[in-house]
């Protein structure tokens, strides 16, 4: 399987990943947590990202591509993969619509998640990570068991940089102008799902499970 998932900052696209990996055993590839993870080891591609997501902006597409051309390279990548995050704009979607013809192979489907904004605001500021493991929380939604601390691994919890109020509404404003125009675009090409993203996590999934079966 060869998915996409799209929605704008906080539609749940990480918490719909975990589930869809496991589902059909493929590789969660999400720009935002290789661009996170490049930041937290400072490395080149992190220093130049963080200018940019700090102020809740899109990382350039051409280091956006280098880092997901270098991710298709590993050997994992090869039966099928699910794209968190990526493509962002019509620039990513047509690179990655290139690089599906010139290796033969091809997207199964685009999952977009529909999520209103007052919602967004409100999941975003209730969300916490975990430090070592990644697992997403939801003060509102979904609580850890003992406070500020991972139900999975004991990792302390975290606010994203990027979910401060200002910034979010900036990412969303990002989202309508760059990213939503790729609605139209793989909706033209007949392999867009939408789900209501605003229903809980695991109905949301067993929505796009149903959608999936179908195509
Ligand atoms: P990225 O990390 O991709 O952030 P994002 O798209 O803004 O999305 P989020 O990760 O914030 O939200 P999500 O949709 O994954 O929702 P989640 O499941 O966590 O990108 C970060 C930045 O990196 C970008 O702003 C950009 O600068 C840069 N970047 C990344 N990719 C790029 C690209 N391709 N090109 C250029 N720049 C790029 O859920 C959110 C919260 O809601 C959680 O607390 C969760 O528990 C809760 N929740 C989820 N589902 C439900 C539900 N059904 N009901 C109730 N609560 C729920
Ligand atoms: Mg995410």
């Amino acid at each position: 399987m060869r998915i996409v998932l799209l929605g704008s900052p906080g539609s749940g696209k990480g918490t719909q990943a975990c589930k869809i990996i496991t589902k059909y055993n493929i590789p969660h590839i999400s720009t935002g947590d290789i661009f996170r993870d490049n930041i937290k080891r400072q490395t080149e591609i992190g220093i130049e990202a963080k200018k940019f997501i700090d102020k809740g902006l899109l990382v350039p597409d051409e280091l956006t591509l280098q880092i997901v051309e270098d991710r298709f390279d590993q050997p994992d990548c090869a039966a099928g993969f699910l794209l968190d995050g990526f493509p962002r704009t019509l620039v990513q979607a047509e690179a990655l619509e290139k690089e599906m013809i010139s290796t033969g192979k091809k997207l199964d489907a685009v999952v977009n998640l529909e999520v209103n904004d007052d919602t967004i605001i409100r999941r975003m500021t209730g969300r916490r990570v975990c430090s070592k493991c990644g697992a997403t929380y939801n003060l509102m939604y979904n609580k850890p068991i003992v406070d500020e601390t991972c139900d999975k691994c004991g990792g302390s919890l975290y606010v994203r940089d990027d979910d401060k109020i200002e910034t979010v509404t900036n990412r969303l404003k990002v989202y309508k102008t760059e990213t939503q125009p790729l609605i139209d675009f793989y909706r033209d090409r007949g392999i867009l799902i939408t789900v209501n993203g605003e229903q809980d996590a695991e109905v949301v999934f067993q929505n796009i499970s149903k959608a999936l079966e179908q195509f």
